[in-house]
């Protein structure tokens, strides 16, 4: 399997293979691949000629030095993983910082409709600046067809969609299901650092959403909130950041339900000093 660490090299490949009317599927992954990268990386698979799965720790998103140290960087291991999934239709994309950013380490300042002062937005500074300027470049150096995000990043899918039409990116974007451990937790790379303690208490966030989800359809908005805030504020090794119904297109946080409106509840939990994130459809 061919790993590209320059944009200019990627680039003309991709260029050629279009050439060839083939269609070119990417999936953007900070590596440290789990089953739920993979999941996107075997849908684009299904839907494309080839996949480029870029692995790049994108310091631009990141608010934490700390965070951004401690991510998890395991390069052999995800592209032995990728083999695995299919060893002829996959190209790896791994730049270093320099080669993407050309030693200007600055993320552009992006206007998303709003969407990027919500939850994540409010909690991690500047995070959807870095995600906004790194994806956008993806798109330009790779050109694909289709591009796979996960719905376990929410609002990160609807800030790319944003991005799509607000710069008429010519790239149809597909959100994917969550995939979830045996046990509910959301994959992550993340849960890798977990201490088993730690591990063991996580999937309550999964199933208090489930819980939460039951109690949206009888309770108001504002029950369902106090309630998960009660789960939490007893719990011994899990603290709450935020629990936040809202719109799913608007992101806007609701206090009062309507029929007709789709709904979804985010949740950022930390377990010990590693963050979790979470969400589910209320109806
Ligand atoms: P990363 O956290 O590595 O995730 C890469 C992609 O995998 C994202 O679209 C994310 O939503 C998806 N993903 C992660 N865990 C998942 C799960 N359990 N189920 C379904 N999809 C899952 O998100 C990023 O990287 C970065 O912000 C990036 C978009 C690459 C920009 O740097």
């Amino acid at each position: 399997m061919e790993v590209y660490s320059e944009k200019q090299h990627i680039s003309n490949v991709v260029s050629s293979l279009k050439a060839k009317r083939q269609t070119i599927g990417l999936v953007p992954t900070m590596g440290a691949l789990h089953e739920g990268h993979l999941a996107l990386v075997r849908k684009a698979l299904g839907d494309n000629d080839m996949v480029v799965v870029s692995v790049f720790v994108n310091p631009t998103q990141f608010d934490n030095i700390d965070d951004l140290e401690k991510y998890p960087r395991t390069l052999k291991h995800d592209v032995a993983l990728l083999e695995e999934v299919d060893s002829e239709r996959i190209l790896v994309y791994a730049p270093s910082v320099e080669d993407i950013y050309e030693g200007n380490t600055m993320s552009q300042k992006f206007d998303f409709d709003g969407l990027e002062y919500e939850m994540e937005g409010k909690f991690r500074s500047g995070h959807f600046d870095g995600v906004g300027t790194i994806v956008k470049r993806f798109f330009e150096i790779i050109k694909p067809h289709k591009a796979y995000f996960g719905e376990k990043d929410f609002q990160q899918l609807q800030i790319i969609n944003k991005l799509v039409e607000k710069y008429n990116i010519p790239v149809t974007v597909i959100g994917c299901e969550i995939y979830r451990e045996a046990n509910g937790l959301a994959m992550s790379s993340r849960n890798t650092r977990l201490k088993p303690e730690y591990r063991e208490a996580a999937p309550f966030i999964y199933e208090t959403l489930m819980a939460a989800k039951d109690k949206f359809g009888i309770k108001s908005v504002s029950e369902v909130v106090e309630w998960v805030e009660n789960q939490f504020s007893s719990h011994e090794l899990l603290r709450l950041e935020y629990f936040v119904v809202a719109d799913t297109n608007t992101l806007k946080p609701v206090d009062e339900k309507t029929s007709k409106k789709s709904y979804r509840a985010f949740i950022a939990v930390y377990a010990d000093d590693i963050r979790l994130i979470d969400n589910i459809a209320l109806n």
